[in-house]
């Protein structure tokens, strides 16, 4: 494969930057910096421009049955000590917001929307890392018992969820690693 300059430009330390964040400190990042990231966030790419994102502001009432409802689903499949334990470190999240995307009869609509919704968490999520602020994007059993469809107030049939996003300030960031370009490139003539 042909050699090339890895870009240093901020934007590509923005994005090979960003983690997937487990551990935040306690304070809650401020409100508006997550309107921020949710207006640009809806600039993502969108096939028939179906906008089919709704970002849904989790309060603490609401985070909290959430932690309740996980912790149930984790002390029936794996005990009550394991729910416990799940209980202790949901309820340490200071931030709490899930993407729903409008579901379609038509597959392939379907799948460019849930495509869209993807990018646009990703828009969403760089920008908050860049105003220091990380997110965990979990599709855990949780976002898709019935009950969790319950508490965000919408009904099935007519959106999905596609992700429950942690965000706060990180008191941790995990390395990962991505495999070298030349593993993940095919040439064709
Ligand atoms: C669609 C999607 C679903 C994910 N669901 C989970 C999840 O349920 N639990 C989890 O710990 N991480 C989840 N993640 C985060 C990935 O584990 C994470 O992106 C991966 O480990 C790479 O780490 P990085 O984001 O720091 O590069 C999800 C990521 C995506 C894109």
């Amino acid at each position: 494969m042909e050699s090339f300059t890895v870009s240093e430009s901020p934007l590509a330390e923005l994005i090979r930057g960003r983690r997937t964040i487990n551990l935040f400190q306690p304070e809650p990042p401020p409100l508006a910096t997550l309107l921020q990231a949710i207006e640009l966030a809806r600039w993502a790419p969108n096939h028939k421009h179906t906008e089919p994102w709704t970002f849904h502001l989790i309060g603490p009432q609401t985070a909290e049955r959430i932690v309740d409802l996980n912790a149930q689903l984790v002390a029936q499949a794996k005990g009550a000590a394991a729910g416990e334990a799940k209980r202790t470190r949901w309820a340490a999240v200071p931030g709490w917001l899930a993407v729903t995307c409008e579901c379609s009869d038509d597959p392939l609509q379907a799948e460019e929307d849930y495509a869209a919704c993807c990018c646009a968490i990703q828009n969403l999520t760089l920008h908050l890392w860049d105003a220091g602020i990380g997110v965990k994007w979990s599709t855990g059993a949780v976002t898709r018992d019935p009950a969790f469809y319950e508490l965000l107030g919408i009904d099935r049939s007519e959106r999905r969820v596609i992700g429950l996003l942690w965000y706060g300030y990180p008191a941790s960031v995990p390395e990962q690693r991505r495999k070298p370009v030349d593993e993940i490139v095919v040439e064709l003539p």
